[in-house]
């Protein structure tokens, strides 16, 4: 194992897929975890990530009291990154200093030390270009240290201490800006702390499956709600496989699903994998509480509740059907939403383990007492992608884009049950998406979607003056939904998709683009 402690850098994820792509299985919690949560994982190797904190700082974060001894009594290699290098630099009775030569950006490092364990490998260059984004450097290194490459501008830009095992990099090897970077940490990895390629998702699904076996007892029942995204589906498929139809799923047709969604995914829980589902038609139910609420934050909390009262039911009946109340739930949970993280203050990530808050049915009744099964809990989307593949999901189906919880909801200003406003929305997105896969785009962009305005705008059409709905487009391209910038689409097709959808739509004469970035806009409209 090779566990990665967060000191908050925005790219420690990016260590642990990277170290993952390399077959090296790879986990990562708070830089500041107890020594027995590290010693519990038994690692191999413990990278120490970057961060946006000073090592002088009242608060600065850092490993626990004892971790030096422990990593030198258990043979563990350590990797110090940017603010890990200056960890252990300071720590180990080396000087950091604050903040005299900043280096931001790419910058060219010169290999000193071509003998050492981070640059033996024959695929690396002496000169390298590298990415850097540090204030504080190290000025004075623990005895024992050797400093093995040098910035252009004299600074220390990896350093190691080979007999002690620590290694340090005041650069961001996994980042694409340091082309090298990737060779650097696998020969590292392989060649010098000896880890082994042994893990992939086979072994993953097959270990899941074991364990879901041995928690769910031969006469308990899981219940499973899809929303229709990748996520539940892929947990649902996973359980099933574990323990069959033991496995109930419900997927709710809230009456804010897209143009034939609910068709299309039934069929391919149905036919291509099949789940055990029942499907609700809950339109009414849903459209009926919606009715004249305009207040965005209402609306979700409207759904969310109804979603709640149906799945209710649904246990209800299957109590009665089964003689007993199912007591395991399944949830799509990702690993992004359990890291424990050392975040800067004011960045809004959070330490804790809670439930998804976008979760896909708003939230779970409080006296249901359901004990949770959550398989994907230490995958990153890409890795469920992969696992979903092995398990027969659909191509199509794993690459769709992101779709919120409230649906249509969040996409129709306003009251959703005015006029036909959720017909001409469904016409106007299942217009741009077909354009958007017809283009060869729809895998290019995280999400595209159109949203239905509360104005209506003067046109002509035919020889008529027209009083009719504007429409808009979104399209954008992200890494996690966390943030996000617009696709900028050639003129050629907007022009294209805007004439499509007046002449094909009743009800629109106005197509507009949204052009902001999230921030300061969100991908939603409300
Ligand atoms: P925003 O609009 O906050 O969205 O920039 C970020 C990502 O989250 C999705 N989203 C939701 N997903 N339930 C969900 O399951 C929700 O209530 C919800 N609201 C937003 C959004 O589509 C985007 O991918």
């Amino acid at each position: 194992l090779v566990l990665i402690l967060d000191y908050g850098s925005q790219y420690t994820h990016l260590i642990t897929r990277r170290i993952r792509k390399l077959s090296i299985f790879s986990l990562c919690i708070s830089g500041t975890s107890p020594l027995q949560s590290i010693a519990d994982l038994n690692p191999r190797v413990v990278i120490l990530s970057g961060g946006p904190h000073s090592v002088h700082a009242d608060a600065a974060p850092s490993f626990p009291e004892g971790f030096v001894d422990y990593v030198e009594a258990k043979g563990v290699f350590v990797l110090g990154i940017c603010y890990g290098l200056q960890l252990i630099v300071q720590k180990l009775g080396g000087e950091v200093r604050i903040g005299d030569r900043q280096e931001y950006g790419r910058m060219e490092i010169e290999v000193t030390a071509r003998a050492s364990g981070l640059f033996g490998s024959k695929e690396v260059g002496d000169r390298q270009s590298v990415w850097m984004s540090h204030g504080d450097e190290a000025v004075r290194l623990p005895d024992g240290f050797a400093v093995v490459a040098k910035s252009d501008q004299g600074g220390i830009a990896a350093i190691e201490n080979r007999e002690r095992r620590f290694y340090g990099l005041q650069y961001h090897p996994e980042v694409t800006h340091s082309p090298e970077g990737m060779e650097t940490l696998r020969y590292f990895l392989f060649n010098v702390c000896g880890v082994t390629a042994d893990w992939n998702m086979e072994d993953v699904m097959e270990e899941e499956i074991k364990t879901i076996k041995a928690l769910v007892g031969p006469e308990d029942h899981v219940i499973c709600a899809l929303s229709g995204g990748v996520d539940s589906t892929v947990a649902a498929t996973l359980v099933h496989k574990a323990i069959g139809d033991r496995l109930h799923c419900i997927f709710v047709d809230n009456g804010l699903l897209r143009y034939k969604e609910r068709e299309r995914v039934m069929e391919t829980f149905e036919t291509d994998l099949h789940l055990p589902v029942t499907c609700v038609d809950a339109t009414k139910q849903f459209l009926g509480n919606l009715k004249g609420i305009v207040d965005p934050e209402t609306k979700r909390k409207i759904i969310g509740r109804e979603f709640i009262s149906i799945f209710d039911m649904f246990a209800q009946d299957l109590e009665h059907k089964l003689g007993k109340r199912p007591n395991f739930l399944v949830q799509g949970t990702l690993y992004p939403d359990i890291i424990e993280s050392c975040p800067p203050p004011g960045s809004g990530r959070t330490h804790s383990h809670t439930i998804k808050s976008h979760h896909n049915v708003g939230g779970l009744p409080k006296d249901m007492k359901l004990k949770l099964i959550e398989p994907l809990k230490l995958l990153f989307k890409d890795e469920v992608r992969e696992l979903g593949k092995i398990l027969n999901v659909p191509q199509g189906f794993l690459k769709r884009h992101p779709f919120p919880g409230p649906g249509l909801a969040v996409r129709v200003l306003g009251d959703v049950t005015e006029g036909n406003a959720l017909e001409i929305l469904r016409q106007v997105d299942e217009i741009f998406i077909q354009s958007i896969k017809d283009a060869g785009l729809y895998d290019s962009i995280w999400q595209a979607f159109a949203v239905f305005l509360p104005i209506k705008s003067v046109g002509v059409q035919g020889d008529k003056r027209t009083h009719s709905h504007v429409v808009a487009l979104r399209a954008v391209t992200s890494q996690d939904g966390m943030t996000a910038d617009w696709y900028n689409f050639e003129h050629k097709f907007l022009d294209d998709v805007a004439r499509k959808i007046c002449n094909s739509v009743r009800g629109v004469n106005r197509v507009v683009q949204d052009i902001t970035s999230k921030p300061p806009s969100t991908i939603e409209w409300e």
